[in-house]
C-alpha cells in the first residue's frame, strides 16, 4: 500500500551559533494508511519536536516531509493553515478548547471554518459525540467539564472534518487513569474501523501499548521501532517496558 506519510532525512536545528541544538538528526520513516503508531523516548528526545515538524506546526531545518502527495515542507505560509485544517487533526495533553464556546461548538469549528452546510455538521457532530460518549454534554462549556470530558471533546474536534492523519501529543498526560484508558480505547476502536491514522506521541508505556507499531527515540535519533504484531495489548506492554528498561530511561519514563 501507498504511504501516508513519508519522512527522509529530516534535520530539526534550534538556536544559532553556540546556542544550537540539534532536536532532530536524520530522521527516515514512513506511516502507512490505518496505522496507529506511537512515538517513545525520554523527556527532551525529540518527541514533541518531531510531531510538531511533521503536523506543519514548526518547519523542519532540512529534509523532506510528504503527505500522500504534498510535500508539506515546501507548502507556503500562507496555505499552510488551510492544508492542516483539510487534512489533519490534532489532541493536545492540555486539550486547547476554546473556554468561551460550548462542547458543541469547539467540536463543529473546524467545520464552520471550513463553511460546510449547518445540517451536516449537526449530522456529523451527533455522530462523533456518539462515538466519544459525550452526547448529553454538548452544551456545557468546558469548565462544566472534567479532564476526561474535555479530552474526548478535543478528540472530536480532531476527527470532525474526517483529517487524513490525527497527530496526539501526550493525550492521556493530564488524565486520571480511567480517563485515559476510556480515550485509548475509543482512539484504538476508531483506528480499528475506520482505519484513521493516528501518530501518538507518549512517554507512558501503558498508553503506548494501545499502538500497533512504536518508534523510539533517542537525542533526536530513531533508535528502535516495535511492532506489536499478533501480541496481545498486555503482551505489547511488556515488550515495551523491556525496551524502555533496555534503553534506560529515567523512572517517569516507564510508569
Ligand atoms: N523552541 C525551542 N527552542 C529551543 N530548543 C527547543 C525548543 N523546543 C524544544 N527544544 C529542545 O529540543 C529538545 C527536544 O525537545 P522536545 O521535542 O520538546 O522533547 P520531548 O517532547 O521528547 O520531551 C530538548 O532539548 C528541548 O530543550
Ligand atoms: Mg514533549
Amino acid at each position: 500500500m501507498e504511504s501516508l506519510l513519508v519522512v527522509n532525512n529530516v534535520d530539526k536545528i534550534y538556536g544559532k551559533g553556540v546556542n544550537t541544538l540539534k532536536a532532530l538528526d536524520n530522521i527516515s520513516f514512513t506511516i502507512d494508511h490505518g496505522e496507529f503508531v506511537g512515538v517513545m523516548g525520554p523527556s527532551g528526545s525529540g518527541k514533541s519536536t518531531l510531531l510538531n515538524v511533521l503536523a506543519t506546526i514548526d518547519a523542519p531545518s532540512s529534509g523532506e516531509i510528504y503527505i500522500e502527495n504534498d510535500n508539506i515542507a515546501q507548502i507556503k505560509d500562507e496555505q499552510l493553515a488551510d492544508f492542516r485544517r483539510s487534512n489533519l487533526g490534532f489532541i493536545f495533553q492540555d486539550y486547547n478548547l476554546l473556554d468561551s464556546l460550548t462542547a458543541r461548538e469547539n467540536i463543529v469549528l473546524p467545520l464552520a471554518i471550513a463553511k460546510k452546510s449547518v445540517s451536516d455538521m449537526t449530522e456529523k457532530v451527533d455522530e462523533i459525540a456518539t462515538t466519544f460518549g459525550i452526547q448529553s454534554l454538548l452544551e456545557k462549556y468546558p469548565y462544566q467539564l472534567s479532564g476526561g470530558q474535555k479530552q474526548r471533546t478535543a478528540a472530536s474536534r480532531a476527527l470532525i472534518a474526517d483529517p487524513k492523519m490525527v497527530f496526539a501529543d501526550e493525550p492521556t498526560g493530564a488524565l486520571d487513569s480511567k480517563s485515559a484508558t476510556d480515550l485509548l480505547e475509543k482512539l484504538s476502536k476508531l483506528n480499528e474501523l475506520h482505519e484513521t491514522t493516528i501518530m501518538m506521541v507518549t512517554h507512558d508505556a501503558y498508553a503506548a501499548s494501545f499502538c500497533r507499531r512504536i518508534l523510539f527515540i533517542q537525542d533526536g535519533q530513531l533508535s528502535k521501532e516495535l511492532i506489536r504484531g499478533v501480541h496481545t495489548r498486555k503482551q505489547f506492554f511488556q515488550l515495551i517496558l523491556d525496551e524502555l528498561a533496555a534503553i534506560g530511561g529515567d523512572a517517569d519514563d516507564v510508569i
